[in-house]
Parts: C-alpha cells; structure tokens; sequence
C-alpha cells in the first residue's frame, strides 16, 4: 500500500495510506488533507491541485503530459522545477513525499 507524506506550507506532516491506482489528489481529497483544492475534480482544467513532488518521487510516477505543463503556468503559487498536478500522479507501490503550497487560488 503506498503512503503519501504532505508537508503543508507551516511544516505540519500528514501521512496518509493510499490506494495504488489513485491519484495524489483522490487520496487528499478522500481524507480531508488541507492544502489541495481540486475544482475541477481531476479534468486537468484548474490546477488548484499543484503540489511540489520531492524530486527522487518522479521515477515510480507518471510523467508530466504536455497538457499539465501548460497548466501549471495558471497555478497561484508560481510553479518550481518539482512542481506537479497532483490528480496526474497516480501511485504505484511506493512512498510519495509532495508539499502543498501556500494556496491554490
Ligand atoms: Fe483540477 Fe488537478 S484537480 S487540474
């Protein structure tokens, strides 16, 4: 069962069990993790779900689509090179460590 590790903006650490095949953003959603908007429920239109990956994460993750590169330039905390949408990563078998920015909208 994969866990993923949020680290909000304050440094508060939640951890939380996952289900493979789930997205980051399901599994915050599902458990109340604060930090992750999601308006638009996962249809890649809104990032309001951008989250900062750690970097050695990425290689059990999928890539970034070319679409959510492009949307990650409407994100209100201006993105970083780590910065993902978190309903594209979906979990494999492996721990994800992802710290939310400050807001999302
Ligand atoms: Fe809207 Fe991810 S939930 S882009």
């Amino acid at each position: 069962m994969p866990t993923v590790h949020f680290t909000d903006a304050d440094g508060t650490v939640r951890d939380i069990d996952g289900n493979v095949g789930d997205s980051v953003m399901e599994t915050a959603v599902r458990n109340g993790v604060p930090g992750i908007v999601a308006e638009c429920g996962g249809s890649l239109s809104c990032a309001t779900c951008h989250v900062f990956l750690r970097e050695d994460c990425a290689e059990h993750l999928p890539p970034m689509s070319d679409m959510e590169d492009e949307m990650l330039y409407g994100t209100a905390v201006d993105r970083q090179d780590n910065s993902r949408l978190s309903c594209q990563l979906k979990l494999a078998d492996d721990e994800v460590f992802v710290t939310t920015p400050g807001t999302q909208v």
